[in-house]
């Protein structure tokens, strides 16, 4: 090929919008006097200057700016819970750390923080997420190795979960399979076969333990816009495998 060939197509790719996606805010240790929450996202969000550094102070509007910003997931992913979790709260903006609560969504059997019956639900549990990974035999986690995570807690919860607060931590694993799977296309809205997807234990290890975007470990914002329909199937996959294992065991 001839050089000005080459170049032009290069400038041609550099415009295109796949690989013209800004770079991400670099993520910054948070201070001890940072407010930070039980969840894994919002905490990024912060860690990384989406969202307020101090984690305070903080709307619906910017946390749905942020998702957006940062993943490229629309904005409902932020806005919908954080509307619920302010009604619930009775405010207009929130701090992180108000969330720790249960009327700011806080439950037991969390994937990643002990109960708040153990005196701490707020910081990271670091056994919780071993265990996580040890559910799955292979390097990728899978709707199958979650559902037995969430059996696995489930079981074990005390106090046991209300059935509402059973259905958000089968949500929030779906949002965890969702953010770290290895594929970048969206999946097509309403697809039921979610068999092949998969998030790399080492990517979702360092998400959850550092609460930073695993770049390192290949992770990268989605190239289309994920929609709220996408996290239906991934859902509904959790649900039948924890079903299923449980008939089974
Ligand atoms: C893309 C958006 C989001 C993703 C990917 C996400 C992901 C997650 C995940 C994976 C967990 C489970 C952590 C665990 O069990 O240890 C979680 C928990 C939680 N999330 Fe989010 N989240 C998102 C948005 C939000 C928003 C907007 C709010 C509210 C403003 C929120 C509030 C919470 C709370 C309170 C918990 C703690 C539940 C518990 O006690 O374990 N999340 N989130
Ligand atoms: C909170 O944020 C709003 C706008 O984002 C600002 O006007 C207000 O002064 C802030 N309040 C505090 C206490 O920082």
């Amino acid at each position: 090929m001839q050089l000005l060939v080459f170049l032009a197509l290069v400038t041609a790719c550099a415009a295109s919008p796949i690989v013209s996606q800004a770079a991400l805010k670099p993520y910054v240790k948070p201070k001890s006097t940072d407010s930070r929450s039980p969840c894994p996202m919002l905490n990024t969000l912060a860690n990384h200057g989406y969202l307020p550094h101090n984690g305070r102070n903080i709307t619906a509007q910017d946390i749905g700016d942020a998702i957006f910003a940062s993943t490229n997931w629309h904005a409902d992913f932020g806005l919908f819970p954080a509307n619920g979790a302010l009604t619930n709260l009775g405010k207009s903006t929130l701090d992180l750390a108000d969330l720790n609560s249960t009327p700011g969504g806080e439950h037991p059997a969390s994937l990643t923080r002990k109960d708040a019956s153990s005196g701490d639900s707020n910081t990271i549990d670091t056994a919780r997420v071993t265990q996580l990974l040890a559910d799955s035999r292979t390097s990728f986690l899978t709707i199958d190795s979650v559902a037995k995570t969430r059996n696995r807690l489930d079981k074990s919860s005390n106090p046991p979960l209300t059935s509402a607060e059973l259905g958000v931590a089968q949500g929030e694993a779906a949002l965890m399979m969702l953010l770290m799977r290895d594929t970048y296309v969206s999946l097509p809205t309403n697809e039921q076969d979610v068999s092949t997807l998969r998030a790399p234990k080492e990517r979702t290890k360092v998400w959850l333990l550092e609460e930073k975007f695993p770049t390192a470990q290949g992770w990268k914002p989605a190239e289309e816009v994920v929609q709220i329909a996408d996290l239906g199937p991934i859902n509904d996959a959790i649900v039948a495998s924890q079903d299923a294992q449980r008939g089974s065991s």
